[in-house]
């Protein structure tokens, strides 16, 4: 009962923010809704961090931030509440492709313009995506190892969340990567992007195989997993760490303590997505999907910023 009141409590008051609220310029505010999906891990936060700073330059939005705490039901439920609640636009990153498509596919339909970031929704039915691309990441991850390892060398891929996309993407575009080098994928697994997964999986792995070369994680937590199991075991010496972020208080300082070999940026694109709500909702035409650029960070190049990907 209580539960319900306040949700309803909480849609009443945003539908009357969202309605008639002006600022000292007199403009309308636009109320933004941000469903994400968790903030377990730095990167998210730094995703609304972003969204945050860039809205705040803004003095006709206002932001209704959501946590649905990697739980897929609870973020339908989020994106439907704010659907109610008649929020003038919703940014979205999904924790998983399939189940959010419909309830982002609902909101696009009731007019209201969607955001999706980072993690891809099914089809057509949502206003902007805006990522990296992370086929192109996996791929140069995969041609980075390729150029430092010998044409049998033994990995480990650490995959991200095969029911997201960037997980989907990663895995294919480092498989393109390394392809026809002889490099083999010895022992692979999903760690869901979390860092204790990573190190669990991480474990099984170093119990399997007497020798590994390489450790490539889809994100830099799972890269951090990796090492600390292979730390544990006394064999990080023997192998070299790529992971995929770069944040510069996590991947970029791991490569700089020598932790990780390389990291590879994948941009929040939070201010982005402020940007591009803003286009909308003054009624500017924005492009179906906005692919952000990517840097690869190593111990001799990431005081310098890292090199663009080409
Ligand atoms: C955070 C995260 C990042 C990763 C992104 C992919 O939840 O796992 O580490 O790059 O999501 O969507």
């Amino acid at each position: 009962m209580h539960r319900y009141f306040l949700t309803f409590l909480a849609a009443v008051l945003l539908a009357g923010c969202s309605r008639s609220v002006s600022n000292p310029a007199g403009e309308k505010v636009f109320t933004v809704g941000m469903s994400q999906c968790n903030l377990g891990e730095p990167w998210r936060v730094q995703m609304n961090a972003d969204i945050e700073a860039a809205a705040k330059k803004h003095s006709n939005l206002r932001m209704v931030f959501k946590d649905a705490q990697n739980d897929t039901l609870k973020q339908r439920a989020h994106i439907e509440e704010l659907v109610s609640a008649g929020v003038d636009a919703i940014i979205v990153s999904p924790k998983e492709s399939q189940p959010l498509t419909e309830p982002v596919a609902k909101a696009y339909q009731a007019k209201i313009p969607v955001i999706v970031l980072d993690r891809a929704v099914q089809g057509d039915d949502f206003t902007c995506f805006i990522g990296a691309d992370n086929k192109k990441i996996g791929k140069a991850a995969g041609e980075w190892l390729r150029n430092r390892l010998g044409p049998k060398a033994t990995v480990v891929e650490l995959k991200g969340l095969m029911t997201s996309v960037p997980g989907q993407d990663r895995n294919q575009g480092f498989r393109a990567g390394i392809e026809g080098s002889g490099i083999h994928v010895a022992f692979e697994a999903d760690m869901k992007w979390l860092e204790p997964d990573a190190r669990k999986e991480m474990e099984s792995a170093l119990a399997r195989l007497s020798r590994i070369d390489a450790v490539y994680a889809h994100n830099d937590p799972g890269a951090h997993g990796a090492y600390l199991a292979a730390k544990a075991a006394n064999r990080h010496r023997e192998m070299i760490f790529v992971g995929i972020d770069a944040l510069p208080h996590e991947g970029i300082a791991y490569v700089k303590q020598g932790i990780l070999n390389a990291t590879f940026q994948y941009p929040t694109g939070g201010a982005e997505a402020i940007e591009t709500v803003l286009k909308i909702l003054g009624g500017q035409q924005v492009p179906k999907t906005i692919v952000l650029g990517s840097r690869v960070f190593t111990a001799e190049n990431a005081d310098q910023g890292g090199e663009s990907l080409p």
